[in-house]
């Protein structure tokens, strides 16, 4: 009998399961409200607009669009990609785009041309799950910076004392990987200062910088404040940083299309890593997007979904203030945009160990230990307000307080 075992490759042993996808496996209940996905909410879907789009494909396009497609990416969606990012300011040509499968392509991509077994990736403690992954499973190795007590960016201190430490001991860091708008999983939005800080220690120490940012567009309070991309654009130009964008979050998850922009070098390395990994992206759906974006309607889209998810954020953090025990070690982030916000609890709870209560009474969040690469913090989870009614933020909330409410009493 075949063992698959004992063929598994290095990188394959190495390969960690999300702990989120476990987790929303578990939620079948119906009467479970769940804080736990990312979903965006269904309601925001353009379902009418996309209908139309996709008729006018078939009627129109319907040779090309059913066609294999370039790996680069279909002329039409990058001129429209062109527009869309014009009007946030940014310059680019169709050679420093590259149309992907949504950004958890653009993730495996990035590790694929740039890491080898052993390297390090700066990143944040904690940071996005699905990024840990697609690091771990190339045998390279996350060095995790802090995020300041002011929740407006790394601790920069921290990251030029651990860069120096990892430096010392002969590691090799390969680029730094942030998502300084609405973090996943905190929701931390990065002050303009701390950007142009972390842009000049790129450029002091020769990195690239991979700046995701699937929750841009979805700022609800607040300024926009510049890409790092922009930044760098609009001042010393070194052009090191690299920028990952996605339609899950402002048009609809299920399409997988996203892009990337960067110089145009780095993306010709990066259509050669995509060429083995599915030839081109799904040609229907890039036609498809094409022809909905040609028609203007997601920027009224967008401001609708702004104005859905301010509402919830607002209830979520209103219900909290009601609803949690009131105690200066137990606090949250109030994020200006995305989906999430963070829960840091009092040290003597472990949001691990409290799972299985907060099942019980049939609310559930993502263990903040997941967004760790290593030295995981247990006193911490990720709420996502996006989805759940306004109804079920109010319940769930008081769920989850009385869960703390009983651990706290227990182990005070
Ligand atoms: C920071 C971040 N990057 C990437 C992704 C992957 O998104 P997608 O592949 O749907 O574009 C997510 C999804 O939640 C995310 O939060």
């Amino acid at each position: 009998m075949l063992d698959p075992e004992s063929l598994y490759s290095a990188n394959a042993n190495n390969m960690q399961k999300s702990v989120i996808r476990e987790l929303l496996k578990l939620l079948t209940t119906p009467d479970i409200i769940s804080f736990a996905g990312g979903l965006p909410a269904p309601e925001t879907f353009p379902v009418e607009g996309l209908r139309a789009a996709a008729d006018k494909v078939f009627r129109e396009r319907a040779a090309e669009a059913l066609q294999y497609g370039t790996t680069e990416g279909d002329k039409e969606l990058k001129d429209q990609l062109i527009a869309f990012e014009a009007r946030q300011g940014l310059r680019l040509s169709r050679d420093e785009l590259l149309v992907i499968s949504a950004s958890q392509q653009a993730l495996d991509i990035v590790c694929k041309v740039f890491l080898d077994p052993g390297d390090l990736v700066i990143a944040g403690r904690p940071t996005y799950l699905g990024e840990i992954q697609a690091v771990q499973s190339y045998r390279a190795s996350i060095l995790g910076i802090p995020f300041s007590g002011g929740d407006d960016g790394f601790d920069m201190a921290e990251l030029r004392a651990r860069f120096a430490n990892s430096k010392r001991a002969g590691k090799k860091v390969k680029y730094l990987y942030v998502i300084p708008d609405f973090q996943n999983p905190t929701g931390i939005c990065w002050s303009l200062a701390k950007r142009r800080e972390l842009l000049e220690f790129s450029y002091e120490n020769d990195l690239l910088v991979v700046e995701d940012a699937p929750y841009r567009e979805i700022r609800f309070l607040g300024e926009t404040l510049p890409s790092l991309y922009q930044l760098d654009q609009d001042g010393e130009a070194r052009r090191n940083v690299i920028g990952f964008k996605t339609f899950s979050k402002i048009l609809a998850p299920g399409t997988r299309m996203g892009w990337i922009v960067g110089p145009p070098e780095i993306i010709a390395k990066f259509v050669v890593a995509k060429q083995a990994m599915d030839l081109c992206s799904n040609v229907f759906t890039q036609a498809w997007i094409a022809e909905y974006l040609r028609t203007g309607a997601i920027y009224a889209q967008i401001e609708e979904t702004r104005k859905l998810y301010r509402g919830k954020r607002n209830h979520m953090v209103a219900c909290l203030e009601k609803h949690m025990p009131k105690r200066p070690d137990l606090r949250w982030t109030s994020p200006e945009g995305g989906l999430f916000l963070w829960i840091t609890l009092p040290e003597s709870i472990d949001t691990e160990r409290m799972f299985a209560r907060a099942i019980e009474k049939k609310v559930a969040y993502v263990i903040g230990s997941a967004f760790y690469f290593d030295e995981p913090q247990g006193n911490c989870m990720r709420l996502n307000f996006s989805y759940p009614s306004l109804e079920q933020i109010d319940l769930g909330v008081r769920r989850l307080a009385d869960c703390v409410g009983e651990e706290l009493g227990g182990s005070d």
